[in-house]
């Protein structure tokens, strides 16, 4: 699923890794180093069925920035442009699902599901990312 991401996303997912690994060891948060790997590498698996290029991203954003996130993502049925921003703005719970359908690591699926979430709903670990791991992968990630 990784080598079917787009390079930029590659690139972006391996410095996530990169990051969380590096605050997982200086801060001692207790995680399985290969869990958060998964998770960094594979946030963002979503994305790599839209066949959305850079500037299709970056309209997808300000459309669902304009008209909200649930409006955009309404628009799979729409067929053309509308259909990919619609993808673009479900990513994550494309992600979730494929990481699932493929027997991912569980926290890898938990966080694909949940990576734009606010980190205070990451405050109980109902979603399935513990809080400091939440806010680990958050901070690698930056975007
Ligand atoms: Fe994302
Ligand atoms: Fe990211």
């Amino acid at each position: 699923m990784w080598t079917s991401m787009p390079a930029a996303d590659q690139r972006h997912s391996i410095a996530v890794a990169k990051r969380a690994v590096q605050g997982a060891r200086s801060s001692r948060v207790p995680v399985d180093e290969r869990d958060l790997v998964a998770a960094a590498l594979l946030h963002d698996v979503g994305k790599t069925g839209c066949a959305l290029g850079t500037a299709g991203r970056v309209a997808a954003t300000v459309a669902a920035w304009l008209v909200g996130h649930r409006t955009v993502a309404g628009w799979s049925r729409r067929g053309g442009w509308r259909a990919r921003a619609a993808c673009f703005a479900d990513h994550q719970r494309i992600g979730a699902q494929l990481l699932r359908e493929a027997g991912a690591r569980p926290l890898a699926v938990a966080w694909a599901a949940s990576h734009h979430r606010d980190l205070s709903d990451h405050c109980d670990g109902r979603l399935g990312v513990p809080p400091a791991v939440a806010r680990l992968l958050a901070a690698a990630d930056g975007d």
